[in-house]
Formats: structure tokens, C-alpha cells, sequence
């Protein structure tokens, strides 16, 4: 197999969609994979066939799934003026995300698909600055929408994508300010798209607690098709990333130089400032400890220290795990670094 790789364990997938298909039918829900977060066909190949459909930005991702016959809901902080009218053609749902592309686009848009605005709910919950979009640019401002929201002509749909990372508890405050806000426009509504950002795979995530709120929900607006569109929850566990050592130098904690980058292959690592978990490695302190880097002239190229169990030689395969979601559709060539292979297994 070549080195470095992202690959995709076909079976750990396959039991995240099995979890998917059961909450879908357990809440009568519409489930839309949003491709940002993955987007090898191998993958969307498996996933088109347990979701309902895709949420997707711009004619490019458009490309990747025109193969499958499935709801597509388009949503992007801002349309390309040139792609906004064959993206409305080709969706079934559309959100826009300022009242600016909304004065602009709606009329046209709404002869080929059902509108709907991203609403930003300003929620206080606690999670990482980069994903917290109540803090962003991303949606209109609930309150400015409050003040004029029987004004928006041809508007059916409400799209929030408020959480990340989150369980069931972030989910119900989000229903709560939906509840409390928009009583007087709800009934008039088709849809609403929930987002994603809710761990729904993860061994912690209340299941049963998500049905039940939205069984509540829905008890109160039963005409509302509900959307939901995950991708990190997806893809979760189900993937790693194999990189091999092609130098090690002498210092203090040597220093191990992989056939990687996070500027070309882990992108995903600087944004989140998150450390990676590295299969094999010890959580107590061991005799082989290593700064592992990657090949890129950048000298903050530095993944981190690790503690191994044995020591590390030139040849060795490191293999970060749960590496799939938001790293692989991030590849670059930065620094003449070659593109990953992908692999299915
Ligand atoms: C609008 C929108 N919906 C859904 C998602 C998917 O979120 P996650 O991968 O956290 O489930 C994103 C991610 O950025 C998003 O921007």
C-alpha cells in the first residue's frame, strides 16, 4: 500500500449508517450526508444508500453526487452569482445565508426549489471558537430576522447549523429557542433544517433522549419535514491515516520527520489545535519518546511528542487514527508534498 494514505474501513461505516438508518425511521427524519466533511466516492457510494440525500455548497460538490437520486439541499455563506440558478434547478431545498443574496436570488431561485434562510440563533453554549458559528457570519442574525420575517415572500424553510460536537443537550436548546421564537411563522413553514454538529455516533450520545425531543417537537409541528445533515458523526472512527518515518535526527527527544504534513494532508489538525492519536503509542512514560514533524520547510510543521512503546527506525509506519473526517477533502500539494492515496478496506 502506498505511503502516506487516508483509508476508509468499509465496515465501521457501515454500522455508523446502520445507526443513521435507525434514528431516521425511529423519528420519521430526512437525512442529508453533508459532503464537506468527506468526499471520496468509494465513500459517498456507501453512504448515498442508507441517507436521503446531500447537503451540498457549490456546482463542484454538485458534480460528486449528480450520480445519485437523492433530496439535495444547497447552502453556502455566500452563492457564486454564476452557479446560484443551476444549483436552485438541481436542489430540492436552498438556503441562503444573508438578506442581501436572499433580495438578489429568492424570486428567481423559487421557481425551481423550496426556499428557506439560515437563521444564526446567537446560542450561548460552550464549544470551540473555530466551529461556534453563534459567534460567525454564518446566518442572519435571529433577532434582525425576528423584526421583519413576514416580509420574506416565498420563504418555507428555516435552516440552523448552530452546534458542534455536541450531544443531545446543545440539540434541545437549539429546539427550545425554535420553539419559543418562531411560533408565529412555523405553521407556515415546510421544513427546517437542523444541521449537524451533534455527535450521534459517539458511545455517549443519548440516543433514546433525541428521539423522545423529537418526537416532542414534532407532536407540536407535525406538518414540518425535519432535516438533519451530519458529516463528522458520519465518518467517525471510520477511517485512518498511515504516513511512514523517513528520518529520525538525534536531540534530546529525537526528532521524527514522516512522509507528511499537517499544511498538506492534516489540515484539519491546525485549525482544531487538536493533538492526534497515534496507534501503538504509550499513555504512560517510556523510554522512546519522539517529536513527530512533518516534511514541509514550515518549522511549526510539528505534530507533537509521543511516547512509544519501542523505538521508532527510519521505514516505520505511523498511523494516525480517526483521521478521515474534514483531512482528507483538505489535501494540498503545499511544498511540492505528494497528494495521499486513498484506499477502501
Ligand atoms: C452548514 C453546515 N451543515 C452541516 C455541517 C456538518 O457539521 P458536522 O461535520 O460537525 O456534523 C457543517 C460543517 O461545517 C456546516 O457548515
Amino acid at each position: 500500500m502506498s505511503s502516506p494514505t487516508f483509508i476508509l474501513e468499509q465496515q465501521k461505516l457501515q454500522e455508523n449508517l446502520k445507526h443513521f438508518e435507525y434514528i431516521a425511521k425511529e423519528t420519521d427524519t430526512q437525512w442529508l450526508y453533508t459532503l464537506k466533511a468527506f468526499d471520496a466516492p468509494q465513500g459517498l457510494d456507501i453512504i448515498s444508500q442508507s441517507f436521503d440525500g446531500f447537503s451540498i455548497g457549490n456546482s463542484n460538490e454538485l458534480k460528486k453526487i449528480d450520480s445519485y437520486p437523492k433530496h439535495i439541499h444547497s447552502y453556502a455563506p455566500a452563492f457564486y452569482d454564476d452557479e446560484v440558478k443551476t444549483l436552485a434547478q438541481q436542489s430540492h431545498t436552498m438556503s441562503f445565508n444573508s438578506l442581501t443574496q436572499w433580495k438578489h436570488y429568492a424570486k428567481e431561485c423559487n421557481t425551481y426549489t423550496s426556499l428557506g434562510l439560515r437563521i444564526n440563533p446567537k446560542l450561548s453554549i460552550e464549544q470551540p471558537q473555530y466551529c461556534d458559528s453563534n459567534l460567525s457570519r454564518l446566518g442572519i442574525n435571529y433577532k434582525i430576522f425576528l423584526e421583519q420575517y413576514d416580509s420574506f415572500e416565498n420563504l418555507e424553510g428555516l435552516h440552523f447549523h448552530a452546534l458542534c460536537n455536541q450531544n443531545v443537550n446543545a440539540l434541545d436548546t437549539l429546539l427550545h429557542h425554535i420553539e419559543r421564537n418562531y411560533q408565529a411563522l412555523l405553521p407556515k413553514l415546510k421544513w427546517i433544517n437542523l444541521g449537524g454538529g451533534q455527535n450521534f455516533t459517539h458511545q455517549d450520545y443519548d440516543t433514546e433522549a433525541f428521539i423522545i425531543r423529537i418526537h416532542t417537537f414534532k407532536k407540536k409541528y407535525p406538518h414540518l419535514a425535519l432535516y438533519f445533515e451530519p458529516g463528522t458523526s458520519v465518518i467517525e472512527h471510520c477511517g485512518y491515516f498511515k504516513c511512514t518515518v523517513l528520518d529520525i535526527i538525534d536531540a534530546k527527544i529525537p526528532i521524527v520527520i514522516l512522509n507528511t504534513s499537517i499544511e498538506a494532508h492534516l489540515l484539519d489538525v491546525a485549525i482544531t489545535k487538536q493533538k492526534p492519536k497515534i496507534k501503538g503509542i504509550s499513555q504512560t512514560k517510556t523510554a522512546y519518546e519522539y517529536e513527530l514533524t512533518g516534511m514541509s520547510c514550515i518549522a511549526g510543521d510539528v505534530i507533537g511528542r509521543y511516547q512509544f512503546v519501542e523505538p521508532l527506525k527510519v521505514g516505520d509506519e505511523i498511523i494516525f487514527e480517526n483521521m478521515l473526517g474534514y483531512a482528507w477533502v483538505k489535501q494540498t500539494s503545499f511544498n511540492g508534498l505528494k497528494e495521499a492515496g486513498f484506499k477502501i478496506v
